[in-house]
């Protein structure tokens, strides 16, 4: 799915756009799943599991999401740089394609100045002009503060913690939590 380009004002007076991922952004895109791999504990990769991540990869993945009619991926780009992105993706089947789900990374630069907030903005209005969805869903993994106030800001709560759910290298365990939105009822 595609999305109408927009631009908005960072909270450092930058301006920052939002679009749909285009060829021009392939390289970018690894420099930034690479970069954010080795800046934080709270996603799901480490760098040296980015070998996975190719251009040609990147390049299929931007043409399956931009063309498909149930996942949609947004980046974000600051004077030029590929700030993070995020994707919203949700199911086919009759049973569970109400759950629209949720995924957002930035890079440490570009942390705080509201670009995770308005890629919501962004994603809640996606999901809300999908008569099917009725919820959105994300995890998040313990101790990300900053994430947990941004979702809770744009109205998730926490509904379960899945104990134990991660293990970093240095044989840490830490829980995961598991968050929804109300987008619209269906019933009642
Ligand atoms: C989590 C993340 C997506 C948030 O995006 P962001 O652009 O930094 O978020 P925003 O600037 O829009 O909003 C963050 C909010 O949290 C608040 N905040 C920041 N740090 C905080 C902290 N430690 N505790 C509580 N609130 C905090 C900010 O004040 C802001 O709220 P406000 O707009 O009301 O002032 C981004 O920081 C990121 O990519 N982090 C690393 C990867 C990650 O954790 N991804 C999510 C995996 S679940």
């Amino acid at each position: 799915m595609l999305i109408k380009d927009f631009e908005f004002t960072l909270k450092d007076g930058r301006t920052a756009i939002i679009r749909s991922p285009r060829d021009e952004d392939i390289q970018g895109t690894l420099d930034y799943l690479y970069k954010s791999a080795g800046e934080t504990e709270f996603i799901l990769r480490y760098p040296e599991e980015c070998v996975k991540y190719t251009a040609e990869a990147e390049k299929a993945l931007f043409e399956r999401m931009n063309e498909s009619d149930n996942e949609t991926m947004l980046v974000c780009i600051v004077d030029g740089i590929i700030a993070g992105n995020c994707q919203v993706t949700w199911s086919k089947n009759i049973k569970t394609r109400h759950r629209a789900i949720v995924a957002i990374a930035l890079c440490k630069d570009y942390w705080n100045l509201g670009i995770g907030t308005r890629f919501f903005q962004e994603l809640i209005r996606i999901a809300e002009s999908n008569p099917e969805i009725t919820q959105m869903e994300l995890d998040f993994i313990e101790g990300n503060t900053r994430a947990r106030a941004l979702y809770e800001k744009m109205g998730f709560r926490i509904t379960g913690m899945k104990p134990n759910a991660i293990r970093l290298k240095d044989g840490t365990m830490l829980n995961e939590y598991s968050m929804v939105r109300e987008v619209k009822k269906l019933f009642g």
